[in-house]
Order: structure tokens, then sequence, then C-alpha cells
């Protein structure tokens, strides 16, 4: 594998949304995502970010490129560092034998290194629980509570649940007669260090139900850990393991590969809250189902979400903190653009108390009348108008956020004509008062603006400028400026090798135009920059064709004129020299200039 393999690689792999959203607070505006640019002081936002060609550009300092080069000036690092950076959080497997000259100094190996070490102690540490779950005197207590909670033992074992007993080093002590380091086991977030004594440790996991979590390649990250008593006594219910290299739980789901696979035949997933809720699905033999992992839902697992299925359908507790964190959840889904849907248990049941009493039936005739999310949190909050105008003034407040964050045209114009109609408004009066209440500031502050991210005009434009950008927006239009020859009189070098760059890859009418292919195609971060700002840039032509003809035109004609400037000179200098057949050269190659462009250079006949 080369150095440009491992960075197609980890291009591939890694949403370039997600890596700048990570230090970059970004506003979804259609494919782009805007925010403030981290490497300039700015007010407004003029930082975008194209997810569908995962570039970014600033059309404030002129910053632009892809994933690698955004880690790169953020961090001031290395391209190698970069790339090892990006593999590394994103558990981008490297290659074996990767070049160590090329990678720099042996870093990725290192890391591989290091993360391939976690792996395997978590591995280590999950067989260790499941022995004790099953083949332990001291697991016995493990086995009843299973029993108790109607776990089939299928289950159990499907899904290699374990026991780590209530001693304080028996994983510590494990690991120690396999010779492990136990520094790799803090590493792994299995062991805890003694506040009091940093160099004594201890196990993380005491006496509790262990639910192993892995990431998409099926390698156990972390884990879960059930009290085995309801009298908790300061205990948490649950504990997790901590953030690790490898495990990040706004990143990750739970189960999340039995779920991916389940959903290929039919995208619809559902989302559970807890551990035991998504086993008792396991339990009825439903597995288009995933689970948080103890922590609010995040934009990331929304869009992984987002990529397995089609429809996100909610089932969280039936009780009010269920509906509360259900609530919570529909903005990232309207931003992000995923569908999602909810079902509510009766009687405030969870899916586990649900599903042992009714069975897997039950649920889905839930299933079959889910109810749009969007359409019940409005329904929800109209519920709430007390019938007077006062009130009426408070729900339309009440919903403005809601309905910011809404980013379908359909699905607005949807929930507009819901409101509109349930409180006997005409929609362009709720849409007045909306945009009334955020300009006096009197709309509530949590309301992102919605007004969407203009680009500045791009300035100063250059003929051959407007004709490359034209050639990124409508590519469709390659072949025209293929035809014309105009590229090969382009005097600006950056724009003439970026057009030519464009012209040699592949482009319509045989091939999709592919953005990423022509970026990677460019090796100077100059012309990547200036690339990615003609891609980002606006370019709103209302007649493309007929501009493009018109400019191809410009192009030729002002080669003409320039030559015929230039011949003119020469044939005032030949003529102040008095150089007779110097003079005639020059006219006969004026009377050839004069020939219409583009038909060659045939003798003059
Ligand atoms: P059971 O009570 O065993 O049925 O579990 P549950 O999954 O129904 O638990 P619950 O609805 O109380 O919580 C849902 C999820 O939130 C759990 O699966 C955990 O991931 C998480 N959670 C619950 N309690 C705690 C806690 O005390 N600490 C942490 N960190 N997470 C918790
Ligand atoms: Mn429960």
């Amino acid at each position: 594998m080369s150095v440009s393999d491992v960075a197609s690689l980890v291009k591939q792999t890694v949403d370039i949304v997600d890596v700048v959203g990570q230090v970059v607070p970004l506003r979804r505006a259609g494919h782009r995502h805007v925010g403030l640019c981290p490497f300039h002081q700015e007010k407004t936002p003029s930082f975008q970010v194209d997810a569908e060609n995962q570039l970014y550009y600033c059309f404030g300092c002129g910053s632009g490129g892809d994933v690698l080069s955004f880690v790169m000036r953020y961090q001031n690092v290395s391209f190698g560092d970069a790339l090892r950076y990006l593999a590394d959080r994103y558990h981008i497997v490297l290659p074996e034998k990767g070049d160590p000259r090329t990678l720099g100094a042996g870093g990725a190996d290192a890391a591989r290194k290091q993360r391939e070490m976690l792996f395997s102690v978590l591995r280590t540490a999950a067989d260790f629980f499941y022995r004790q779950l099953h083949h332990s005197s001291a697991g016995k207590i493990a086995r009843d509570y299973l029993q108790r909670r109607q776990l089939p033992q299928s289950v159990v074992e499907a899904e290699k649940l374990g026991y780590a007993a209530a001693e304080w080093d028996g994983l510590l002590g494990h690991l120690t007669s396999l010779g492990v380091d136990p520094e790799l086991g803090v590493a792994a977030g299995l062991l805890a260090k003694s506040s009091k004594d940093s160099k004594k440790l201890y196990d993380r996991f005491r006496n509790r139900l262990i639910f192993p979590i892995v990431d998409e390649q099926e390698r156990v990250v972390g884990f879960g850990g059930r009290a085995l008593s309801d009298h908790l006594e300061g205990e948490p219910k649950y504990l997790n393991s901590p953030e690790t290299a490898v495990y990040h739980k706004g990143r990750m789901l739970y189960q999340i590969p039995r779920a991916r696979e389940a959903c290929r035949r039919n995208r619809q997933v559902v989302l559970v809250e807890g551990y035991m809720d998504l086993l008792a699905f396991h339990a009825q033999g439903f597995y288009r189902v995933t689970a948080t992992l103890g922590t609010a839902l995040t934009p990331q697992q929304v869009r992984i979400l987002g990529r397995m299925a089609d429809e996100v359908v909610l089932a969280y507790d039936g009780d009010d903190a269920g509906e509360k964190a259900m609530m919570r959840a529909l903005p990232l889904f309207l931003q992000e653009e995923v569908a999602v849907s909810c079902i509510r248990f009766p009687d405030g049941l969870d899916p586990d108390d649900f599903l042992k009493r009714e069975g897997l039936s039950g649920f889905e005739h839930l299933l079959q009348g889910r109810r749009d999310l969007g359409g019940y949190a409005l329904r929800k909050i109209l519920d709430g108008w007390d019938g007077s105008s006062v009130g009426k003034a408070k729900v339309l407040k009440d919903l403005q956020p809601l309905f910011s964050a809404v980013r379908q045209p359909v699905l607005r114009s949807e929930y507009l004509r819901l409101v509109a109609d349930r409180l006997s408004l005409s929609e362009e009066i709720i849409e007045r008062q909306w945009l009334h209440g955020s300009r006096t500031g009197a709309g509530p502050s949590r309301a992102p603006r919605r007004r969407s991210f203009q680009p500045r005009a791009p300035q100063a434009q250059t003929l051959e400028e407007r004709i490359v950008r034209l050639m990124v927006h409508h590519p469709e239009l390659i072949p025209d400026v293929a035809a014309s020859e105009a590229v090969g009189h382009f005097q600006e070098a950056g724009l003439k090798t970026l057009a030519e760059v464009i012209l040699g890859s592949p482009h319509p009418p045989d091939h999709p135009f592919q953005a990423t292919r022509v970026y990677d195609g460019l090796t100077d971060p100059g012309l990547q920059e200036l690339f990615t700002r003609l891609l980002l840039e606006e370019c709103g032509l209302e007649e493309p064709r007929v501009q493009l003809t018109d400019w191809l035109e410009m192009v030729l004609r002002r080669r003409i004129k320039q030559e015929n400037d230039h011949l003119n000179e020469a044939l005032r200098q030949a003529d102040q020299d008095g150089d007779l057949s110097r003079m005639l050269d020059i006219l006969s190659k004026k009377v050839q200039s004069l020939k219409p462009p583009g038909k060659g250079e045939g003798p003059i006949g």
C-alpha cells in the first residue's frame, strides 16, 4: 500500500464534517455546513464544509482543502502526522508494512501497535468476564440475575455477556498473571488508579453484569456494566467504560454490526436507550435495533443511523423522561435530514417490559402505528394551547425553535400547514410572526437564525476563473471547453493547470464528474485551495452554455489581439531597422493570424 493509498483509505473512511465539526461549531445549509473560520478571526461565518465533495473552504481567508489538509493546518502537523491522527481516531488499520519513511518516523506503527494492544487486552478481559459468568461459583449471582430478567441463554451466549466479580483485583490479577502491563489495562478503561496512590490500581467493573461493546469491525472496544441489585447504595446502576483511544461513546452504538446487517433487507432501524431493552429485542429474534451507550444521542450517531437506514424509529421508555429524550433528539434528525418516527409504549413501560408483556407481535402493532416524530412534537406543543390569543402567541413562540431546525422544504410546509390549521392562522401570518420575533430579538434566543449563508460575490473575477468555475459547476459543459482550445491559451498558470486537470479527469458525457478525483489530482496546495474555492463559490448563471460560448470566444479573441499587437510591434521594429525581409515575414504571419481561430495552421491559399 502506497502513501496515497493510505491517504485515500483515510479519506474514504473519515467524514470531514465530523472532523471539522469537533472543533468548529457548524450549521447545516443544504449540502454545505457553515461556521466561523478557525484559521482567522471573524464574526460572521465565511467558512464552509462541503459534505458531498468532502472539502472545506473559507471565503474570508482563502484557506481550503480536504480533511487531511484541515488537520495539518489546524493542528499544525505534517501530512504523515495528520494521516496517523485520523487513522487512529477512526480506527483505520494502516497497512502492515507501511514504509516508515513515508509515514514519518514509524509513528504510525507505534500508534497501530498501541491500538492493537488495547484491542487484545479488551478481548482478554471479555473472555475473562465471560468465563466468570459461566464457569465460576461467584458467577451464580449473575446467572440468577439473568434468569430473573428472562434473558434466554442463546442471547447471553451470542452477545458474550459476562460477569465481573465483586473483588477489587480479579481482572488486575488475571492480567498480571498473563504478563500484561497493567498500564495497558488503564488505557483500555478496565483498571482505575487509586486517588490516594496512583501506583495502586483496581478493577473498574465490580459485581456487575458485563455487556461487551464492539465497533464496526466487531472488535471489543469497551464495556457496560449493570449492578446486580436494584438497591444501589450510591453505586450507579450502569457503569460504562470511559472514553479511550478505541472507545468513543458518542460515535458508536450498541450492537451496530448486527443492526447494520439486519437493515440490509429492511432499511428501518429501531433506536432504544438501554442495553437490556436492546437484548429484549434480540430475545424475540428482532435485530434491526441499536442503542446509545449511556449518553445522549449525538449528531455523529444520527449520521451513522442515516447511512445504515432510511428511517429511524425511536423506541424510548414510555415515561416522561423517555418522551423528553425523544424531543431532545428531534432537532438532530431534522438537522441531519434523517427521517425519524417514534412509538410510545403504554403505561410508561420501557421496551424490555413491553416485549415481555406483549411480545414481538405487540411491538409490531405499535410499529405499524408509529408517528412522524416532528409531527408528534408539533401536536404535543399544539395540544398545550389553552385556546386564548395570548396562549396562541406563546405556542407560536414554543414552535419556533423546532421550525428553525427543519431543513427539508416539504416537511416545513407540511408542518406549517398543520400549525396554521390548528391555530386558525394563515401560514403567512405565522411566518411573519416568527420573522418578527427573531428580528426584534423578542423571540427565544435558543432559536438558531435561519438565514442561509451568502458567500461573498467572487471578487476580481477573471475571464479564465469564470470559465473554470463554470466547468466545476456545470460539468456537462466540460466537453465544450475541451473542444474549444481556449484552455491552451489561458494566461494564468494556476487556472490553466487546474483546467487541464479537469479536462484530463473523467467527466461527462461518459462519466460523472468527481470533484474529489480532481482534488486528488492536484499536487499543489495552492491549486487545491483555488479548486475548493471555485467549487464552493456560487456560480448562479441562468444560461451557462451561452455564457460559456461567449467566454471561450473572448479568450480566443484576446489571444488573436495580443498576437496582432505583438506582430505590429515587431513590424515597427523591423521597419525602424530597415529590415525588409523580416517585415515581409511578419506581414505574412499577420495574414495568417487573421484566419478564423481553431481551424488549424493550413498554408495560405
Ligand atoms: P434495566 O434497569 O436493567 O432494565 O436497564 P435499562 O436499560 O432499562 O436502564 P435505564 O432505562 O434506567 O437506562 C437506559 C440506559 O441508560 C442504560 O442502558 C444505560 O446505558 C444508561 N444508564 C442508566 N443508568 C445509568 C447510570 O447510572 N450511569 C450511566 N453512566 N448510565 C446509565
Ligand atoms: Mn429497563
